[in-house]
């Protein structure tokens, strides 16, 4: 298959870790015989310090021209601290995603078993966790109006749904239930919002159409609580924008770390394929970033594409690297050196060689990006 893959891999550590999906992909290339040709534009702190715009029109178009996008991450420090910066970092991720229409974001959560006792959370409690998140994501809050008074004291932004906005995300979650374990929870808060209520009525309505899935409902505030006492009874969570973005932070602990979660954004025409995780500025260049969420992003990708061995293959690899492990400070006790680009390495040579079944501690010369 010949796909073309613009590369934004955006700010802080966005570049290293898109690095790394690069060359697992160029690995899955070569062993597959596939043509994947990577183009690189600008987005986010980058894109503002060269061309003072956050999306520069040559990027979009890229995007709009390529088979799929691969994110890193995006955001400074030296906006986040100044909330009277006209133009944000973030602004650039937001506008791509309401440009290119990618409204449900699909976010994997998993407890490894090699990994558990690497979460704040109980063994018992996370064991066997396997969570799809729907989060809406051109819609609600985000992108509502935004107002803020003359003299600067009232501020306000709309939160606005429409039938056919949950409609759409909510057909992608129960579809996706149908080919897990059966089950749609709606995370909402029915209670005192509007918004919510319509979410409540409209996908108990599509629920007819899927009568081999249950669905069941939590306000937004159980399903915190929910989430770090009893995660395995969920399988898809299906959400609004700002939910969404709270609750699959709030699900990362149970991975281990949140440089574990990929994550793909899709819609009618256009898919992006990102980590969950931030631009993390204080490890940018220090070789510490876990790359794994953009590689396993990188795995959704082929994923999307039908391309389900290829993906699997990077699956394994992560799992194979988690199990040695070949992972980076935030997961590992054992070795101080793995770095950034040597996870990426050690998936990639996976890669080109599966059947290597000699792979061990002993064997992987760690200071060196070949398996010896
Ligand atoms: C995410 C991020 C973004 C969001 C930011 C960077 C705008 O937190 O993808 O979860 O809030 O959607
Ligand atoms: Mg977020």
């Amino acid at each position: 298959m010949k796909l073309n893959i613009a590369v934004l891999s955006g700010d802080g550590i966005g570049p290293e870790v898109t690095d790394q999906a690069i060359k697992v992909l160029k690995a899955i290339a070569l062993e597959f015989d596939h043509a994947f040709l990577f183009k690189e534009a600008l987005v986010g702190a980058v894109a503002i310090d060269a061309h003072n715009n956050p999306l520069p029109d040559a990027t979009l178009d890229l995007c709009k021209s390529s088979d799929a996008i691969l994110f890193g991450a995006i955001g400074d420090p030296k906006y986040d601290n100044n909330p009277s910066a006209l133009v944000r970092p973030e602004q650039g991720l937001l506008k791509l995603r309401k440009e290119l229409g990618l409204f449900a974001n699909i976010r994997p959560v998993r407890a490894y078993d090699t990994l558990l006792d690497k979460s704040p959370l109980k063994a018992e409690i996370i064991a066997d966790t396997d969570i799809s998140i729907y989060r809406e994501l051109t819609g609600g809050i985000y992108f509502g109006e935004k107002k803020l008074s003359d003299d600067g004291n009232t501020a306000s932004d709309l939160c606005e749904y429409s039938r056919y906005e949950i409609e759409r995300i909510a057909h992608l979650a129960f579809k996706a239930a149908q080919t897990r374990r059966h089950k749609v929870t709606l995370v909402d808060k029915a209670n005192v919002l509007e918004t919510s209520r319509l979410w409540r009525k409209v996908v108990t309505e599509l629920k007819s159409e899927y009568p081999d899935v249950a669905l069941d409902f939590l306000f937004v505030d159980n399903a915190a609580m929910q989430m770090i006492l009893n995660p395995r009874q969920f399988d898809v969570i299906l959400t609004e924008n700002l939910f969404g973005d709270v609750i699959s932070d709030e699900a990362s602990v149970i991975g281990g770390s949140i440089g574990l979660l990929a994550s793909a954004s899709v819609g009618d025409k256009y898919a992006l394929f990102e980590p969950i995780h931030g631009s993390y500025p204080q490890a940018t260049g220090k070789g510490i970033a876990n790359p794994i969420a953009s590689i396993l992003s990188a795995a959704m990708l082929l994923e999307h594409f039908e391309l389900h061995d290829e993906a699997e293959m990077i699956r394994t690899g992560v799992e194979k690297s988690l199990k040695l492990n070949i992972t980076t400070p935030d997961l590992n006790s054992i070795y101080d050196n793995v770095t950034t680009s040597k996870v990426g390495d050690f998936i990639a040579d996976f890669i080109s060689n599966p059947n290597d079944t000699s792979i061990n501690f002993s064997n992987i010369h760690l200071g060196q990006s070949t398996i010896i």
